[in-house]
C-alpha cells in the first residue's frame, strides 16, 4: 500500500507507528516510534477535514480487546450486584434541560452512591456525530465530562485528521460525545448489565435529540451494549450497523489504543469509513 505525502500527515497526528512502507526520502521524523506515539498524546494542531479514498476491505483479525478492571465474571464472582430502583417516567419525551437534570438525579441504580457526579456527554445538540463510550472513569467523575483522560486526548487527535472536533464549531465539526453509563462504576470495574439496562433510555433519548447523521461506537463494551450483540469487536469492526435508522460504526476504544498503539491503523480505517458516509450527500 502506498500512502500519498498527506495520508502520511493525517497517521502522523494520530500517532500512528510506521508500520506501513515510508518513502526511503521520508525523514526521520516521518516514522514516529510506538512509544512516542503512545508517550505522545499533547494537543495537535487543527488538520484540514481529508476526502479519504475508499477504505480498503480489513487485512487481519483484531485482537480482542482486554479491559484490565474487573470483569463482569470476577464481578459476579466477588457477590456485586446491581441495586435497582425506579427510573423517572417519561425519559423519551424529555427535552435537553429536562433530560441534563433527569440524569444528574438519577439514583436509578447503586452506582449513585458512589459517583461524585453523573457525567451527561458533551458537544452540539446536533452533531452530525456521536461517539459513545462505556463509562466514566475517576477523571470524568471528577470533571462531570466524557473522555478527558488520556484516551481522552488520544481521541481528540483521532477525530482531528477527519475534520471533527469536541471544541465548539458548527454540527458538521463539533461532536456529541456520551457514554452508556453517566455514572463511574466503582473501582472503573465493567458496567452490569443491569445498570446499563437502567442508563439506556436516556442514551436512547439523547440519540433521539441529536438525531446524529452517523454513531462511532468506541470499544467493545458500546458497540456490544448498542447493538445488543455479543459479537467480539473485531468482527463487528468494518462494517456499517443500524441503531434505529442511524448508521453505526464500531472501533477499538482509545484506552485499548494506548496499551495496543499497533491497532491504530485500524482505527484508521474506521475513522476514513466515517468521513465516508458523512462525505455522501444528504
Ligand atoms: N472515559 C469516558 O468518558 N468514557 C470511556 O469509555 C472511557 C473513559
Amino acid at each position: 500500500m502506498s500512502w500519498s505525502e498527506r495520508q502520511r500527515a493525517m497517521l502522523r497526528e494520530m500517532g500512528i507507528p510506521a508500520f506501513w512502507p515510508v518513502p526511503p526520502s521520508a525523514p526521520a521524523e516521518d516514522v514516529p516510534m510506538v512509544a512516542a506515539a503512545v508517550a505522545d498524546v499533547a494537543p495537535i494542531a487543527p488538520a484540514p477535514a481529508p476526502t479519504p479514498t475508499p477504505t480498503p476491505p480489513l487485512a487481519r483479525p483484531a485482537r480482542p480487546e482486554v479491559k484490565p478492571p474487573v470483569s463482569i465474571a470476577a464481578a459476579a464472582t466477588a457477590g456485586i450486584q446491581a441495586i435497582l430502583r425506579e427510573r423517572p417516567e417519561g425519559i423519551d419525551q424529555m427535552d435537553w434541560p429536562t433530560l441534563r437534570q433527569a440524569v444528574s438525579g438519577c439514583t436509578a441504580c447503586g452506582l449513585c452512591e458512589s459517583r461524585k457526579q453523573t457525567v451527561f456527554g458533551v458537544g452540539h445538540q446536533h452533531a452530525s456525530v456521536m461517539i459513545i463510550g462505556e463509562a466514566p472513569d475517576e477523571q470524568e467523575d471528577s470533571q462531570g465530562e466524557p473522555f478527558v483522560g488520556r484516551a481522552g486526548q488520544l481521541l481528540d487527535r483521532m477525530l482531528s485528521p477527519i475534520g471533527l472536533t469536541r471544541a465548539d464549531a458548527d454540527a458538521n465539526s463539533q461532536v456529541f460525545i456520551a457514554n452508556v453509563l453517566k455514572c463511574r462504576p466503582p473501582g472503573d470495574r465493567n458496567p452490569l448489565p443491569a445498570e446499563v439496562a437502567q442508563c439506556e433510555p436516556y442514551l436512547m433519548r439523547q440519540i433521539a435529540l441529536v438525531k446524529p447523521r452517523i454513531i462511532i461506537a468506541m470499544g467493545r463494551f458500546a458497540a456490544q451494549s448498542l447493538l445488543k450483540t455479543s459479537e467480539p469487536i473485531g468482527r463487528l469492526r468494518g462494517r456499517l450497523h443500524d441503531l434505529q435508522g442511524t448508521p453505526v460504526i464500531v472501533t477499538y476504544h482509545p484506552a485499548y489504543l494506548l496499551r495496543n498503539p499497533v491497532d491504530k491503523g485500524l482505527v484508521w480505517d474506521d475513522l476514513c469509513r466515517v468521513r465516508e458516509q458523512l462525505n455522501q450527500p444528504t
